[in-house]
């Protein structure tokens, strides 16, 4: 797309305009809203780790959402600017690495299981559908691994991930571990996208052996 359509695009986009309004770092802070609004995945009270949180917009969600009895640890490659009431971790979720790194501060934390893992992760577009997509697919399952390792049973999962090849094992490897797994095109999302939340609700732990070591 090129720049001028761009800016054009998002000056005309309501959610844009309504998330400056309300202080809200990202548009997509409305697709979580959406997605919540109708599953109930994130009460108060509740920990929640939020993958690939930059710049924070579903974290202020979270926030709001979890109440000051919870708990939201973000990771990003990118900094994320401070949020009152969240902790933030930058670093390459896709490293072995990040990944302890992010446990334990979770464990520090002291909070025992998560209630929630919810995922906006998506790779830098290379302008190759297929190569970005197979990325998605690659980032959601580590963050299904991750959900497998640190849920409570009972607990929720919301995974964003674009359409395309394996996605339906993607969604056939959440289904083994949630008692009810919904499909979800928030109406925040750009209606050209191909993106799509995959939410699993009630966790029922990973299939044997399917756990991270
Ligand atoms: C759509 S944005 C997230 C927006 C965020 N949910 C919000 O509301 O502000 C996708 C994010 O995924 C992050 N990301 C992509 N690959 C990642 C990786 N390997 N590790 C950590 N974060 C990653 C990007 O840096 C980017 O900030």
């Amino acid at each position: 797309m090129g720049q001028t359509r761009w800016y054009r695009e998002r000056r005309d986009d309501p959610y844009f305009k309504q998330a400056k309004k309300a202080g809200y770092r990202a548009r997509s802070a409305y697709k979580l809203q959406q997605i919540n609004n109708k599953f109930k995945v994130v009460k108060k009270g509740a920990a929640v780790a939020d993958l690939g949180c930059a710049p924070g917009g579903w974290s202020q969600v979270l926030v709001e959402l979890v109440g000051e009895d919870g708990l939201v640890v973000g990771v990003d490659l990118q900094r994320t600017r401070p949020i009152e009431g969240a902790r933030f971790l930058q670093g390459d979720f896709t490293q072995q690495d990040t990944r302890d790194r992010l446990s334990a501060i979770l464990e520090e934390a002291g909070r025992g299981a998560l209630d929630a893992v919810v995922s906006d992760m998506a790779p830098d577009m290379s302008g190759n559908y297929d190569l970005d997509q197979a990325r998605s697919v690659h980032l959601s399952t580590l963050a299904l691994e991750f959900a497998d390792r640190h849920l409570r049973e009972g607990g929720n999962f919301v995974c964003k991930v674009f359409e395309g090849a394996d996605f339906q094992e993607f969604r056939a490897a959440v289904r083994e571990r949630f008692r009810s797994v919904r499909l979800v095109h928030p109406a925040a999302s750009r209606k050209q996208s191909s993106e799509v939340f995959v939410v699993g609700l009630r966790f029922q732990g990973a299939p044997d052996g399917d756990e991270e070591e």
